[in-house]
């Protein structure tokens, strides 16, 4: 069972929801006319960009790409793996990057300074989850849903092995996970 080898809940389903929603009223507001480009990066993001984005009141455009850093682990990797790119020209469009969470830092800034190159008329960054003490490289989302101490999460899009993405809540796993196989 998924749910037995979860050892707390640090944000549950509702608050996520009401999170979300307050986000997407704030963007709403600021991008109104403004056509942005969401961008999702998969795949953590995927849960939290469909529930982000259908708060939106005004026209997006909806991009993905897929970037990788912890290949299976617990642990950065320390290199940006990218998948998948975008499909969508960036030039002289204003861009909103939407992530699960942010940690080391390394991915977004990574990201940023990509579309920035490539000429976007702005990059913001919109996280559901921050772990500032995990920051080894200065970068900082403009929106952000929950400051979360730093303990390895999983859920609502973050994953231990590509296993539990697909809870709907963020919680903290059972230590004896990470010895065993799930
Ligand atoms: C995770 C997460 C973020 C990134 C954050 O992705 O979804 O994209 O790491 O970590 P950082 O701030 O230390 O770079 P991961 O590389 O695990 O790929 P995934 O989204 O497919 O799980
Ligand atoms: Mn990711
Ligand atoms: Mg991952």
């Amino acid at each position: 069972m998924l749910e037995t080898t979860i050892k707390k809940v640090l944000v549950t389903e509702e608050e996520i929801c009401v999170k979300s929603q307050e986000l997407g009223q704030l963007l709403t507001m600021e991008y109104a006319d403004k056509n942005p480009l969401m961008v999702a990066i998969l795949k953590g993001s995927i849960p939290f960009f469909a529930e982000l984005t259908k708060r939106m009141g005004t026209h997006i455009e909806m991009d993905f790409m897929v970037v990788s850093s912890y290949h299976g682990g617990t642990q950065s990797s320390g290199e940006v793996k990218m998948i998948k790119d975008l499909d969508t020209a960036v030039e002289g469009r204003n861009v909103i990057i939407v992530e699960d969470i942010i940690d080391t830092g390394r991915t977004l800034l990574y990201l940023k300074e990509l579309l920035l190159h490539r000429k976007a008329k702005s990059v913001k960054i919109v996280t559901l989850v921050d772990k500032p003490e995990g920051r080894v490289v200065e970068i900082d989302a403009d929106y952000v849903g929950f400051t979360l101490p730093n303990e390895f999460l999983v859920g609502f899009g973050l994953d231990y092995d590509e296993h539990y993405r697909n809870l709907p809540y963020i919680g903290v796993l059972k230590e004896e996970v990470y010895q065993t196989n799930v």
